[in-house]
């Protein structure tokens, strides 16, 4: 029999194989460690603290550790395996802690929710013992409402199981006198009795980014009553989405990927239910948007065609179905569950729900809308076609893969500026004391280190000796390495060499997809009516930290409108307008997708958009 060793976590005994990491011995029993790059070695995120006899430090440990670190038995999961019995002390693990987030309308985004019909419609009905009808459910959908007066329950609910329940339903309702009918477009969704009908109803929107899932619960009329983000727990198996997929093709891969995110999307709709004391039955519809992949996943599609050129998905249609088939406990089994359609297998239904909701579809001016995830999504309108790409700009500006980053939530710096003594004074999401940064606030930090002249245009740290001295105290030198520094909450907050790196790396991506947009439409920075800045990092972007950074063309800040999450609020336009269906549809036809790397000189513009600061 092979030998193994005992490995002791609190309470728990675990079997480690010599040959196994530990990092793969804690993920065996369910023990998901912090981690960007799925366990390969590659992130130093999986730190442990750990007693007992093990397999001595490699390069990359001790590159990653320091000589401190190594001696207090703190190691790397992903590179350390046993060589005897050992316990482990301490451990990093995948934070999945779901925040609230502040309602994300303003009140032109509130006005453009109000414009148009809603999806919902309901119609009182009195209980017609006397009718001549066939069945209590011909009474039931036929008579003077505006639907189709068909009585075919299958035709004109969602589904059999919806069908189903509204079958066991009626009978219990005819007792009484009378009955409201609840349809969703012109389809019944359900039958309420006189006291159901006091209660409202919800939909849920749901995005599912690389990095961040975020859910907004809406009433019947779209109004939004609340919303909450979580890391996506997938994020162990790999920050991007080629980690994924090549995690997907692992045995038992594809599952454990799709139960990560359902569960932790589940979970989330738990806490709604928790929070704003809703039932599961007053939820009328959960729609989704997110990249391809991620959209894949979700329904167990095993996405191998997309980790490969040419990028294809196996399809890219909507997908509906209910709330079993998307393993959603907490909600009525029959709900309807719908994931909005992509573009291609690179451009997801974010890029379109986004695209709805900046209206590139109505407007006869060229716009272009840049959403910064971790697969960014650019397009722009030009005549009848809507150019898009992705740019593969990584989670840095979601606030992963970077040292001190964290989501745009209570404690994060989240604008960074100049007080009136000249030093550096910054604002804290909550008003509270730091505790890490958020993507907005790292933008403004870029700029203002660049503005200051702390760092380079190619990103590196300037010598302390070279600082302002009223500026020094914000420059860390640790033994010729620089890295900006500030006292946080409980622990240092700092942004160092490899930090910058990686805020280059995501910026570069993005802006490179910006220019050869521009130069596939012809269009110059002058054409450009406005610029549409989507994402989730943050409070209110400061636009001129965008220009001032290189992450945006240097064009006027007044035409930059920083818009938060576009595919969240485009899919809660979906979810409640009636005719957003349609307009879907149109801008399906108009999108043309780009390919970035096919580009002749795309490695070339891809290095010069790194650069920090105006490179045109
Ligand atoms: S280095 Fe271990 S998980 Fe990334």
């Amino acid at each position: 029999m092979d030998k193994t060793f005992d490995v002791i976590y609190g309470t728990s005994v675990f079997k480690s194989h010599p040959e196994e990491t530990l990092y793969e011995t804690l993920r065996k029993n369910g023990i998901v460690l912090r981690s960007a790059c799925g366990g390969t070695g590659r992130c130093g995120k999986c730190k442990i603290q750990v007693q007992g006899d093990l397999s001595e430090p490699d390069d990359f440990e001790k590159n990653t550790l320091s000589t401190a670190d190594l001696a207090r038995g703190i190691r790397l999961a992903c590179r350390v395996k046993a060589r005897g019995h050992l316990r482990i002390e301490r451990i990093a693990l995948l934070e999945s802690q779901t925040f609230a987030i502040p309602d994300p309308f303003c009140a032109i985004d509130r006005q453009k929710i109000e414009e148009g019909d809603s999806r919902v419609t309901t119609f009182e009905k009195p209980v017609n013992w006397e009718s001549e009808a066939p069945s209590d459910w011909a009474v039931m959908l036929q008579g003077d409402d505006p639907v189709d007066s068909s009585s075919d329950l299958l035709k004109q609910s969602f589904s059999p199981a919806l069908a189903a329940y509204l079958s066991r339903k009626l009978p219990r309702l005819l007792l009484s006198s009378r009955i409201t009918e609840l349809y969703l477009d012109d389809r019944i969704r359900d039958l309420l009795s006189e006291e159901e009908s006091k209660y409202p109803r919800y939909f849920l929107a749901v995005d599912i980014g690389t990095t961040t899932l975020t859910l907004y619960l809406l009433d019947s009329a779209g109004n939004w009553k609340g919303g909450f983000t979580a890391k996506n727990p997938q994020i162990p198996f790999g920050t991007d989405v080629i980690s994924r997929v090549s995690h997907s093709l692992t045995p038992g891969g594809s599952e454990e990927l799709r139960n990560r995110l359902t569960e932790k999307i589940d979970q989330m709709i738990q806490e709604v239910k928790r929070v704003f004391h809703i039932s599961p039955e007053q939820i009328i519809c959960v729609g989704l948007v997110g990249n391809t992949c991620m959209q894949q996943l979700f329904w167990g599609i095993l996405p191998y065609r997309l980790g490969k050129s040419p990028f294809r998905a196996f399809t890219t249609e909507l997908l509906s179905s209910n709330a079993v088939e998307a393993h959603f406990y907490a909600l009525e089994a029959h709900t309807p569950i719908v994931f909005l359609p992509s573009v291609a297998g690179y451009v997801g239904s974010d890029a379109l729900a986004g695209a709805l909701w900046c209206d590139l579809d109505l407007s006869q001016k060229p716009y272009l809308y840049v959403d910064i995830g971790t697969n960014g999504e650019i397009m722009l309108n030009q005549g009848d076609e809507i150019l898009c790409c992705s740019a593969a700009a990584g989670p840095a500006l979601e606030g992963m893969n970077i040292s001190c980053g964290m989501p745009g939530v209570e404690g994060a710096i989240s604008h960074v500026y100049t007080g009136e003594e000249g030093g550096m004074r910054y604002a804290v999401i909550g008003n509270g004391p730091p505790k890490g940064i958020c993507g907005s606030g790292l933008i403004s930090l870029i700029a203002w280190l660049l503005q200051h002249r702390i760092l380079k245009p190619n990103g590196a740290y300037e010598k302390h000796v070279a600082v302002p001295e009223h500026l020094k105290s914000v420059l860390w030198d640790e033994r010729g390495v620089f890295r900006w520094s500030i006292r946080g909450d409980s622990h240092d907050i700092f942004l160092d060499q490899q930090d910058v790196r990686q805020f280059q790396l995501a910026k570069g991506a993005i802006r490179c997809g910006i220019e050869i947009l521009l130069e596939t439409s012809g269009l110059g920075l002058e054409d450009l009516d406005r610029i549409y800045l989507s994402g989730s990092f943050g409070n209110a972007l400061d636009r001129q930290a965008a220009v001032a950074t290189g992450l945006l063309p240097p064009v006027d800040s007044e035409k930059i409108i920083y818009i938060g999450n576009a595919a969240c609020k485009g899919l809660s336009l979906w979810l409640t307008r009636r005719n957003a269906s349609e307009r879907l549809q149109t801008l399906l036809k108009r999108m043309r997708s780009i390919r970035l790397e096919n580009h002749p000189n795309f490695s070339e513009l891809f290095c010069q958009s790194m650069r920090l600061g105006d490179f045109s």
